[in-house]
């Protein structure tokens, strides 16, 4: 019998959330391309609901996920115990939503109070490690003007809003990728909403997946400072076995449809912050990549620019990439827990067979 690698190509379920089929990304029947303008905030209702709200309930919806973005004093306090520790972002931030889980009011927490915690306590371990005072949301704005504020001190202009809002939409959801299956897979056994996020964040952690962000951007930086060529950077890594970080995908082969948005906001966001030559060196690998292998940019490849654009640390942006998959991670636990049923497949074994315990130790 002939496995498929990863369960490549393999329908594990079903789901009304988000779809990829035909390589085109939608969530709840629309095309990516058509809501990547769409506030932050009615694509999350898209997702939990899956359909869009009217303006009243948009506006509704808006006004409870903003109260939502506030923590208890006592997780503060316990968070900046943990978020001083010279471990990776990721780590603590994995340490942090299981602490989530804890807190004496965790009955209460539903999707709306589960996604105001965990985008306050992002935002909240960056200021933490930074030595900067934790901040408060304003009821006034929307979520992602609150966001970025949380997390930089700085009340954004509108653009900038626009274009993290836009990075917020395509991060929010992508069928089952591997942070979103592991969660369902907890999810399947009817574990609360915190074990499940805490399993997606860890899923999310690795290169393969969320971790290439951050990946990407040491890459730029590598080169920029050893002043390589990035044709010779490429060449050098790939005689080593290694991948080149941001590119390829398991589902789009001719493309991820994110990146190609992306790369606007990038070239845009670069310009601006004076940051042109790390988008130059971009291009520049691009091409060369798609010249050697027919591997194309995928979703990691140009946030990394566009975080360090907004003054992030590289260590930081695997934690972007879960504040805005919160969304869809929730919706499909929220799924998995009405609908699904266990998430427990089988194996095909390859190991030895025919042992016999008594015999073996007699030989040994
Ligand atoms: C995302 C990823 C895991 C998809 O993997 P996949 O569908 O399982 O495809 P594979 O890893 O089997 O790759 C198929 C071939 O392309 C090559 N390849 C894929 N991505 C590559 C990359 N980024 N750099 C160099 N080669 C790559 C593989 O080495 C493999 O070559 P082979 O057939 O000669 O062994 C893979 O493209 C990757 O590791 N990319 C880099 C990490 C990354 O950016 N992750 C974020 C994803 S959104």
């Amino acid at each position: 019998m002939k496995l498929p690698k990863g369960l490549d190509g393999v329908v594990v379920d079903q789901t009304k959330i988000s779809s990829t089929q035909n390589a085109v990304l939608t969530y709840a029947g629309y095309p990516i391309k058509e809501l990547q303008n769409a506030p932050f905030e009615e694509v999350v209702f898209l997702l939990w609901h899956t359909r869009l709200p009217s303006a009243d309930e948009l506006k509704a919806f808006r006004k409870l996920l903003v109260s939502k973005m506030v923590l208890p004093d006592e997780t503060i306090r316990l968070m900046t115990r943990i978020a001083k520790e010279p471990q990776h972002p990721m780590s603590i931030l994995r340490t942090t939503v299981s602490l989530l889980g804890t807190t004496n009011d965790v009955e209460r927490d539903d999707p709306p109070r589960i996604l105001g915690k965990m985008l306050t306590a992002i935002a909240a371990i960056i200021r933490i490690r930074d030595d900067q005072p934790v901040m408060h949301a304003n009821s006034d704005w929307g979520v992602v003007e609150n966001f970025i504020y949380l997390f930089s001190g700085e009340r954004p202009t509108a653009e900038r809003v626009a274009m993290f809002n836009t990075v917020m939409v395509l991060h929010a959801d992508h069928e089952f990728n591997a942070s979103t299956f592991t969660a369902r897979v907890v999810a399947s056994t009817k574990a609360d909403y915190y074990s499940c996020l805490t399993a997606a964040v860890c899923a999310l952690k690795g290169p393969l997946h969320g971790g290439a962000n951050e990946k990407v951007f040491k890459m730029l930086e590598t080169i920029r400072q050893t002043g390589q060529e990035p044709t010779a950077y490429v060449n050098d890594q790939m005689a080593k076995g290694r991948k080149i970080m941001g590119f390829g995908h398991r589902i789009y082969k001719n493309g991820d449809p994110r990146a190609t948005i992306l790369r606007e906001i990038a070239r845009q966001i670069a310009h601006e912050t004076d940051n042109d030559a790390y988008f130059a060196l971009q291009e520049q690998i691009r091409d060369y990549m798609f010249e050697k292998t027919h591997l194309h940019p995928n979703v990691d490849y140009y946030t990394a620019l566009i975080y360090h654009c907004f003054g992030l640390d590289k260590k930081t942006f695997t934690m972007m990439f879960a504040a805005c998959r919160t969304a869809g991670w929730l919706a499909h636990i929220t799924e998995q827990q009405a609908e699904g049923c266990l998430i427990r497949p089988s194996s095909e074994y390859v190991g030895q067979t025919n042992r016999h315990y008594r015999a073996d130790k007699e030989e040994m």
